[in-house]
């Protein structure tokens, strides 16, 4: 089995890598990244070279992505995203050019290249806000309903990948899951930025009143059920990998904060996100009954293990929040939520 994943240097798309190559001996993976701030090779530290091939390039230039595909790949999927809602508000062109067009690339050369299945790795965001007050999750056939620029882009996504499959057979399959936490996420998201935030002794900036829901997953959980739907899933389907794990934002900040042992007088409320969306949950009853998936860490295992890396890991922060990562945060939480130590 031969795959051709994009944006494997990235948080998921890394670990996805990692976990292919260690399931089935016989895999081999042509990783196509353009390495943008959030790709970094370090992530991939001790993949054997002999069956992982990285090839830096960016999916929206078709010469490169057909170019790369002449050594004949099994299947493609698609990791490779801008997948910041903040940095999606404030630009949109790269959100629009690399989810949507880049997108529309890779199916193309697909088809021109007879890959057997295309896995389009989406997001909870597709389908928007649901209640607060009530116990609904969100099944596979829910409306779209997008809310920002980054879930606009990739429900738009979805749309082609489906338009593929419906329109010239092309043998499709669209996952949907919701927030990732695990090992090498870069630090603007939430988990990481509170726990490399607290363990600097810095404040912890929290939207609004803190009191959003989402449904959190351990990363590797995530990738399994990627698997699963690309061995055993049926094309032109949409599988929800969710791990019945929903929490609100501020819950998750003080348990990272007890965890660490650091007060609950680090956390700041800053202005709430624009169009910030309540709550997420997916509803996993399709991919656990189909395809015998679930998710195997709890919310506390894998929170310790995640901590643990980041704590292991001072360097590879320590590289994350430099540069053009400083810029953006700025940007983003101004001078207020930020101290000199
Ligand atoms: N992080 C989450 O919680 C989450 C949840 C659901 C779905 N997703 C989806 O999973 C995928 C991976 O998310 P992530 O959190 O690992 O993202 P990430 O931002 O950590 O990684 C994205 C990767 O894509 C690469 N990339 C960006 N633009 C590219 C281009 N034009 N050509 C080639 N490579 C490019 C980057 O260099 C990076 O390595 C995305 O499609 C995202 O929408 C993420």
């Amino acid at each position: 089995m031969h795959l051709f994943v994009t944006g494997g240097a990235g948080f998921i798309g890394s670990a996805f890598i990692r976990l292919a190559l260690a399931e089935d001996p016989t895999c081999r993976i042509t990783n196509f990244d353009a390495l943008t701030y959030a790709g970094n090779l370090d992530n991939l530290k001790g993949v054997d070279p002999q069956r992982h091939r990285f090839l830096r390039g960016d999916i929206t230039d078709r010469h490169a992505v057909t170019a790369a595909l002449e050594v004949p790949a099994d299947v493609i999927v698609n990791f490779a995203a801008e997948s910041h809602v903040d940095r999606s508000i404030q630009c949109s062109d790269t959100f629009l050019r690399t989810n949507i067009l880049g997108t529309q690339v890779l199916l193309d050369a697909a088809r021109l290249k007879g890959i057997q299945r295309f896995i389009q790795i989406s997001t909870d965001e597709v389908l928007g806000s649901l209640p607060e007050d009530a116990d609904v999750l969100s099944t596979e056939d829910a409306a779209y309903a997008p809310n920002n620029p980054y879930a606009a882009s990739k429900a738009a996504a979805e749309h082609l990948v489906r338009a593929a499959q419906r329109t010239f057979g092309l043998d499709a399959v669209i996952t949907r899951c919701g927030n990732n936490f695990g090992p090498c996420q870069f630090p603007e998201k939430l988990i990481p930025l509170i726990l490399s935030n607290a363990i600097l002794d810095q404040p912890i900036p929290v939207y609004g009143d803190g009191r959003q829901v989402r449904d959190w997953i351990y990363v590797d959980d995530h990738c399994r059920a990627i698997l699963r739907a690309l061995a055993a899933g049926t094309a032109g389907e949409i599988y929800h990998i969710g791990a019945r794990n929903e929490r609100q934002n501020l819950d998750v900040v003080a348990a990272i904060l007890k965890a660490l042992g650091k007060p609950e007088s680090l956390i700041r409320f800053v202005t709430d996100r624009p169009g910030h969306d309540r709550r997420y949950a997916l509803d996993p009853t399709k991919i656990e009954r189909d395809l015998g998936w679930r998710a195997c860490e709890t919310w506390e295992s894998g929170l310790l293990k995640t901590i643990r890396w980041y704590n292991d890991n001072g360097n590879w922060l320590a590289r994350a929040r430099s540069g053009s990562y400083r810029e953006y945060y700025d940007r983003q939480y101004g001078g207020t939520t930020e101290t000199s130590s």
